[in-house]
């Protein structure tokens, strides 16, 4: 049932209003004045606000902006005296949905109302129906049959939105920018930078001036006044990857920037405000580096509000032959049919270990692509230590070591005999004589092996 706030200050229009509304089967809800209708808007959910615009001290136009800033799924109806229609032309600009002049006729307010909800369901509707489908294409990249992949989407979907500060820790290749970015994607702050940057990859002067910018002058080099990427990611997100490896200096810049929310370029002793959400990744626990004595505590602390872990791939069965397709179709080019999958090649995946996680499967499937014969992925193009490591293990089941395929040891021996028989008669140019000789028996034995050479 459909809730509607009606606010008038004169008593008797809202008693009619009132009486008319719910004999139509709506929820009403009435307040007799601003300040009334104020408490009710915040405390209550209302499907639509039905009110008049001239009232004292709290007018119609005030609720609008409140309802607008603070409930912006609720319509708005106004009511307004004949000869104001310059103020109700102003609250259709704020964003009410119609007004009624009063004195009303009680079927056309009816039908205002109606078309409200109306508009209102529809919108509401749309909101729900594009959110769903946004949902549906960010996690659309991310693979996550098994359970523990699952859990890291669910994390995703909790964290995106807040502010919070999110440490992600796997081993290389594992997904931690994947996961980052899909945190910011799903977030308030999505149309603003996501910015990564690599605290492993600068020397420490270079990653301080990157990530808190500097000023002309401030040591060699330069040139010009530079903003840091803090300051890029104003309203956006930064993501600290390999943040174990930042240096001690540094940490500590860090840590004030995240407690004051305001950062200071090298070289300058100005601050300017920032609104940067942070993100962080590592591979190596941080509690370790902290025993070592190379990773603040506190700011560990600050970083890791919320921790994700992503597992290995290895721990993660469920997740390889759907990452083998998904990694299969999204190098497909468009309109070409993927490469179909040897049912060996599915074994032998799902057999190694994957030391290099995803990133080392998605090497895998690009080289087995590129070398692939008649539209297949057969064991012959799959690289070596992939097809090596599955046949080493016991009782798996993999093109190299197929137990079906397999053949008594007297003709597997009986084989290699004939092999290096005929490999001798070759070097010998057909001399049987010097052949047995070589092989050390006797003319007649190689005659007896000879016939079984040849059946
Ligand atoms: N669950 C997943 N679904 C689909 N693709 C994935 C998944 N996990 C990782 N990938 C892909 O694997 C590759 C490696 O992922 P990413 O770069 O995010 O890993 P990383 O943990 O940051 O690695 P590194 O530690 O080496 O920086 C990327 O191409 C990414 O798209
Ligand atoms: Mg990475």
């Amino acid at each position: 049932m459909p809730r509607i706030l009606l606010v008038d200050d004169e008593p008797s229009i809202l008693s009619v209003l009132c009486t008319v509304l719910r004999a139509e089967d709506y929820e009403v809800v009435s307040a007799s004045d601003g300040q009334q209708a104020i408490e009710k808007i915040r405390a209550e959910d209302f499907d639509l606000l039905v009110s008049d615009i001239r009232m004292s001290p709290v007018n119609g136009m005030d609720l609008l902006r409140l309802v607008h800033d603070e409930k912006p799924t609720t319509s708005v109806i106004m009511l307004t005296a004949y000869g104001s229609v310059e103020t109700a032309i102003e609250a259709l600009k704020l964003g009410a949905f119609d007004y009624v002049t009063k004195p009303f006729k009680v079927d056309e307010l009816l039908i205002t109302v109606q078309r409200a909800l109306a508009y209102r369901n529809a919108l509401n509707e749309n909101a729900d129906l594009k959110q769903q489908l946004e949902t549906r294409y960010e996690f659309d990249n991310i693979i996550a049959e098994s359970p523990a992949m699952k859990n890291v989407c669910e994390m995703i979907r909790r964290v995106a939105p807040t502010d919070t500060t999110v440490l992600i820790y796997g081993q290389s290749g594992t997904g931690k920018e994947l996961i980052a970015k899909a945190i910011h994607a799903h977030s308030t702050r999505k149309k603003k930078n996501f910015l990564p940057v690599n605290c492993a990859a600068l020397p420490e002067p270079l990653l301080e001036s990157e990530m808190f910018g500097h000023v002309k002058g401030s040591f060699t080099g330069a040139s010009s006044d530079k903003e840091g990427l803090f300051e890029a990611a104003h309203g956006g997100t930064i993501f600290l990857d390999e943040v174990g490896s930042m240096p001690l200096s540094i940490q500590g810049k860090l840590l004030r920037v995240l407690q004051e929310k305001e950062v200071r370029r090298v070289g300058s002793n100005k601050t300017v405000p920032v609104d940067a959400r942070v993100l962080a990744a590592t591979n190596t626990p941080l509690e370790q580096l902290i025993k070592e004595g190379t990773f603040r505590e506190d700011l560990y602390y600050r970083l890791s509000v919320i921790p994700i872990e992503i597992a290995p791939l290895r721990e993660r069965q469920e997740d390889i032959l759907p990452l083998l397709y998904h990694v299969l179709k999204s190098e497909t080019p468009e309109g070409g049919e993927p490469l179909a999958v040897d049912a060996d090649v599915c074994a032998m995946f799902e057999a190694y270990d994957w030391p290099g996680n995803v990133r080392e499967l998605e090497n895998a499937v690009k080289h087995a692509m590129t070398f692939a014969r008649e539209q297949c992925i057969t064991a012959d193009v799959v690289p070596p230590r992939i097809v090596a490591a599955a046949a080493a293990l016991p009782g798996r089941n993999s093109a190299a070591f197929d137990a079906t395929r397999c053949k008594s040891l007297k003709a597997f021996l009986r084989d290699q005999e004939k092999n290096y028989l005929s490999q001798v008669l070759n070097f010998t140019g057909g001399d049987k004589e010097r052949a047995a000789k070589t092989l050390r028996i006797s003319l007649a034995t190689l005659y007896r092996k000879l016939p079984e050479e040849e059946e």
